[in-house]
């Protein structure tokens, strides 16, 4: 039997209902895709209610600052996404007249748009023919047809979008690609899967060959760098704090983050205290310096291991800049220092 043929009548069975598949806006379509990079549906769907919510049309979201973009979307991670996903609604709702472009080719061109949201929109906002590859496909494929190229490999993307279009049924390009990333997500699973009850399970290759837990093969480890973050809260007589724009390249652009020393390697608490005391940050006297959290904080990113301490730093007299914590919580911070803000 054909593998669209086992695969679609699964998904029609089996498929959850989800808020962007009952629709074909490619408004809702492009925010559901872009949110459900790197994410979850479990964590993305909050996010994407409160999102088409707060910004019901392109427009709606092309007219909000970015601050208010990145407020909303704090938590999700890769804010990168966010603030491309932001200038991509202005240049559509300004420049386009809030005509997403309606084909894969040119919805490629637009900024923080790649072949696998291109595809995605294209395929089910207008049901055009081309394959969505994406971690579900890559495992799905790899293993029903056995495939032991390195899917983080240079040709890889190339060798499966060929594979997966020349598998997509004529007009059905939306529901053979929904269906082939539900049921990696769903049935194809990465550890364990229940193969036994496996609509494709006649004909996996890796299956009859016992190479399911092998597949897919993924060689390039991501190199993870430590970086080590000592945050300073400072607080003045009336209790005001100051916290500031990250605006250098990196990570977490334009969020908020508290004053911060990093050190290169993981320094001892002296050292921290003794870098804190010595390095002018305010112009007031400091009176203490107190670590709150004694258990350091680790947090990873895809790339990055933070480390990461918050220091309590108490001074003389008002900070200048100094603000209230009613409206510290107005700005958008990572996860991170968020979490930190609310518990104290
Ligand atoms: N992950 C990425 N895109 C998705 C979609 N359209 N439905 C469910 N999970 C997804």
């Amino acid at each position: 039997m054909k593998f669209s043929n086992l695969l679609i009548p699964w998904y029609l069975q089996n498929k959850r209902d989800l808020p962007w598949r009952n629709t074909t806006d490619p408004y809702h379509i492009w925010l559901s895709e872009i949110m459900l990079q790197q994410t979850r549906v479990a964590q993305g769907l909050p996010y994407f209610l409160r999102f088409t919510e707060a910004f019901p049309t392109v427009f709606d979201l092309a007219k909000a600052d970015e601050e208010e973009v990145l407020k909303l979307w704090q938590g999700l991670g890769y804010y990168s996404r966010a603030r491309n996903l932001h200038q991509t609604a202005k240049h559509i709702a300004f420049e386009l007249n809030g005509e997403f472009p309606k084909t894969y080719t040119e919805l490629l061109k637009l900024k923080g748009i790649g072949e696998y949201t291109a595809a995605a929109i294209a395929s089910f906002s207008y049901n055009e023919l081309v394959p969505v590859v994406d971690g579900n496909v890559y495992r799905v494929l790899s293993r029903y047809f056995d495939i032991e190229t390195d899917i983080a490999s240079s040709g890889a993307r190339k060798e499966f979008m060929q594979l997966a279009a020349a598998l997509i049924p004529e007009n059905q390009a939306d529901i053979f690609n929904q269906g082939i990333m539900e049921f990696g997500a769903l049935q194809c699973v990465p550890k364990n899967p229940d193969c036994k009850v496996c609509v494709l399970n006649d004909s996996c290759m890796a299956l009859q060959k016992k190479k399911v837990a092998q597949l897919p093969v993924k060689l390039k480890k991501t190199k993870v760098t430590n970086r080590y973050f000592n945050y300073l809260v400072f607080s003045d007589e009336k209790e005001n704090t100051i916290i500031q724009k990250r605006t250098q390249k990196g990570i977490w652009y334009n969020l908020y983050e508290f004053p911060l020393l990093e050190t290169i390697t993981d320094e001892s608490d002296e050292t921290i205290l003794r870098l804190i005391e010595n390095q002018v940050f305010v112009e007031n006297k400091i009176e203490e310096i107190k670590l709150c959290n004694p258990e350091i904080i680790r947090h990873k990113l895809s790339h990055q291991h933070l480390h990461i301490k918050f220091w309590k730093v108490q001074v003389k007299g008002l900070l200048l800049n100094g603000i209230g914590w009613e409206s510290v919580m107005n700005f958008p911070f990572p996860i991170v220092i968020y979490n930190f803000i609310e518990k104290i």
